[in-house]
């Protein structure tokens, strides 16, 4: 058996938001008998690992980040016994698993938290963070960050929705608890942990007042990367030590110089960390304060985090999970939207880092419009929608909404053109996007064109070159506001990434030292290409070799 924790930098992640993926029991849900019976075809992507987001029971007050039971699984995905199955048809497979550790906060039906608001002398008060009178703190979900609580006749701190109190880590019990459920899932055998909001579990001492320069996250300072922050999680590692198995972090408004205390150095915690600076390339801390998309800033976030962590740790790369819009709708264009689809995969895989691709990615998924806010289910949307730019009209505030809303990747995966996109033999939980006859994977799986096979190209070759993998990565005229380009070398061997961000096509030039170099064109998005035509079309991304010269050099060098 292969050792995740040796092979990481070279695997490629699928990252299945459950309750959309597939119905495996007909009632409308997503579940682990859909996971169970996809599982060939994620390894068909060339995948070897995937990431499950929380399926633990919950009452879906944010889908499932809101846990009432930490050693379980939902009823609508099924029992821990088809957890199991599907863990060891996983691994049989040759594939890994991580799991989704949300502790920062809990639900409010947990019991912990059931008993802890019931007074200061219970055993369990001391698990969230009470408080007489609230700070100034706002929620990143819905108004204040504190609750009344009557019972307690306190204040509860909750930095998501009301529903998900916060625990307090500073409370050796509680990191004793977080011990206690990483080992139940490493005892059962899964690869890891992909670890949510890790950079909030260390809050200021006293939690003093934050400054409000911006709505909603005015708090922030005094709760992100806190003061016993490595404490604490060098406590996890210990625990994730004795077994085979990785730790990946994910922090909102992280920035690569944090990401660095985490992912090396003696305060190493975490084998990788989630970046979101590229995921501010059309917006400003969030998807809802829209801006026109930037290839520049785009670029410029890719770059940081390439040139920073070269050398020192280890990147994670990716362009769409559970928390953002579709990424062809955001940086690439519906109307092309194969071709933007594909041009997009060839410009962050062959970067430096391990691949995380989102379910329906693979098969250019775009963004919901939905008629009604009602008809819309995140609870963040919701908040967007009714707390700010109430001047606006009804329709421009619905446009944001489409333009940002989380749900536009939490539609029903579409497998087939079938009657409910082949995800349920019932209507299903949610919206499918209407575009599922046009936009699927069976449609996808028969033409070699497709998107989907794009991926699967991307994945083999990455995997294929060691140079792909472990290179170096610099890019080249980062002003162009059309062209990204970017290059991998490892001793003398050199690719070129080129990717036209462009409508229209658009006159590219190889960097200097590449000009009238031998090369080899690798991969291509469209097809029939003269490789020294450097006349791109509309979002075409091209992959060049250009050989060491000496007669052993290989492409999988
Ligand atoms: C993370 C999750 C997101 C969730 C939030 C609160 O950002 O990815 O889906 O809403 O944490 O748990
Ligand atoms: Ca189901």
């Amino acid at each position: 058996m292969s050792s995740i924790r040796n092979d990481y930098k070279k695997m490629v992640f699928y990252q299945i938001w459950v309750r959309s993926f597939c119905d495996g029991n007909g009632d409308g849900i997503g579940d682990l008998y859909g996971v169970y019976d996809k599982l060939g075809y994620i390894k068909s992507l060339g995948v070897d690992a995937i990431w499950l987001c929380p399926v633990y029971p919950s009452p879906n007050a944010d889908y499932g980040y809101d846990i009432s039971d930490y050693k379980n699984i939902h009823p609508d995905f099924g029992t821990l016994d088809q957890f199991r199955k599907v863990l060891d048809k996983t691994h049989e497979l040759g594939m890994k698993l991580i799991m989704d550790l949300v502790v920062n906060h809990t639900s409010d039906e947990h019991p912990w938290f059931l008993e802890s608001r019931k007074g200061k002398d219970n055993p369990y008060s001391d698990y969230y963070i009470w408080r007489d009178k609230p700070n100034n703190w706002e929620s990143l979900f819905e108004g204040k960050a504190w609750e009344y609580d009557e019972t307690r006749g306190q204040y509860y701190l909750h930095i998501f929705s009301k529903k998900q109190p916060d625990l307090n880590m500073d409370n050796p019990r509680v990191r004793e608890e977080v011990k206690s459920i990483m080992r139940f899932w490493l005892d059962m055998g899964v690869d890891g942990f992909r670890e949510d909001v890790i950079n909030f579990i260390s809050k200021k001492e006293g939690l003093p007042d934050g400054i409000p320069f911006v709505p909603a996250v005015n708090g922030i300072f005094n709760y992100k990367d806190g003061p016993h922050i490595h404490e604490y999680l060098s406590e996890f590692r210990k625990v994730c030590e004795e077994y085979d198995c990785i730790q990946i972090g994910e922090g909102p408004l992280t920035t690569v110089k944090t990401a660095l205390m985490y992912i090396t150095g003696k305060h190493k915690s975490l084998d990788m960390m989630f970046s979101f600076d590229h995921m501010m390339a059309d917006c400003l801390f969030t998807e809802y304060i829209h801006r026109p998309f930037s290839l520049k800033k785009l670029k410029h976030a890719f770059s940081k985090w390439q040139y920073s962590i070269n050398g020192k740790g280890w990147n994670t790369l990716y362009l769409e999970n559970h928390d953002h819009p579709r990424v062809i709708s955001r940086y690439g264009s519906e109307r092309f939207r194969r071709e933007s689809g594909t041009m997009l995969a060839a410009s962050y895989i062959f970067q430096q880092g391990t691949v995380f691709i989102y379910q329906g990615q693979e098969i250019g998924m775009t963004n919901i419009r939905l008629r009604d806010i009602e008809d819309y289910k995140d609870i963040s949307s919701k908040t967007n929608f009714h707390k700010y730019h109430l001047k606006d009209t009804i329709e421009a505030r619905l446009r944001r909404i489409h333009l940002s809303s989380r749900d536009s990747s939490r539609t029903p995966m579409q497998w087939s053109s079938a009657r409910y996109a082949g995800f349920s033999s019932v209507r299903p939980w949610f919206n499918v996007n209407p575009n599922y006859k046009r936009v699927n994977v069976a449609k996808d799986e028969k033409d070699p064109n497709s998107i989907l096979n794009f991926y699967r190209r991307c994945v083999a070759l990455k995997k294929m070159s060691r140079t792909l993998t472990y290179g170096q990565y610099r890019e080249f005229f980062p002003d162009s506001e059309q062209i990204y380009i970017y290059e991998r070398t490892l001793g003398k061997q050199r690719w070129l990434i080129i990717c036209s961000f462009a409508k229209h096509p658009v006159r590219v030039h190889f960097p200097r030292e590449y000009a009238g170099k031998k090369n080899q064109l690798i991969l291509c998005n469209y097809r029939e290409t003269d490789k020294n035509d450097l006349c791109f079309r509309p979002y075409e991304a091209r992959i060049y070799r250009f050989p060491a010269g000496d007669e052993k050099s290989q492409l999988t060098d």
